[in-house]
């Protein structure tokens, strides 16, 4: 198992949510409608399952590693690139979630907005995810050890390990504060940041 295999395991998971929006945009276009249990839905496994969880590994346990190597300036650069790609996936979290709740408070305009950033998400996030594993995943191995390589497979477990329980802590607490509030579906969704 070398520390690229779940990173690449994950990237067909966010494929298939891709695909689904993907999907949705064209029904979005013809129908002009919204399927707002999608969305709230892929706000959800952005945030938790894209970001945290796969970004997490990304950026806090493989590129933190591979930054301590001496690494080409060409992967120091793609590895940067991808960071900031990172970023602007946050930008896109935030705002689908904000643009759905104004579509479901009756802001019918908001369809269009929906309709770019679904394009742009659906566009960009698969040329990131074919950057990372042509341009970095294979390469970047080399620069590890065996041990160094299982080391990193252990860490992306503990991450996987703990994450769900942050997940149902972070509801629990906002719950606890406003559970009138909390208990709509956009509010759950909202608690993991
Ligand atoms: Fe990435
Ligand atoms: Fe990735």
């Amino acid at each position: 198992m070398l520390p690229i295999d779940p990173l690449q395991s994950e990237h067909r998971m966010i494929e298939r949510m891709l695909g689904l929006l993907s999907e949705e945009l064209s029904t979005m276009k013809k129908l002009k409608r919204v399927n707002l249990n999608l969305l709230e839905a892929a706000v959800d496994f952005f945030r938790f399952y894209a970001d945290r969880c796969h970004h997490g590994k990304e950026e806090f346990i493989l590129f933190r590693k591979l930054e301590k190597k001496d690494l080409t300036p060409e992967l120091q650069k793609i590895m940067e690139e991808l960071v900031d790609n990172h970023v602007k996936t946050r930008e896109w979290i935030d705002n689908l979630q904000s643009i759905t709740r104004r579509y479901a408070k009756g802001e019918k305009g908001a369809i269009r907005e929906l309709q770019q950033l679904l394009e742009d998400m659906t566009v960009n996030a698969p040329k990131h995810m074919e950057k990372e594993e042509k341009r970095l995943f294979a390469p970047a191995m080399q620069y590890l050890s065996q041990e160094e390589k299982d080391s990193l497979v252990r860490d992306e477990y503990e991450l996987d390990r703990t994450l769900i329980h942050e997940k149902y802590k972070l509801i629990i607490e906002k719950l606890e504060k406003a559970p009138g509030e909390a208990t709509q579906k956009t509010k759950i969704i909202e608690s993991g940041r």
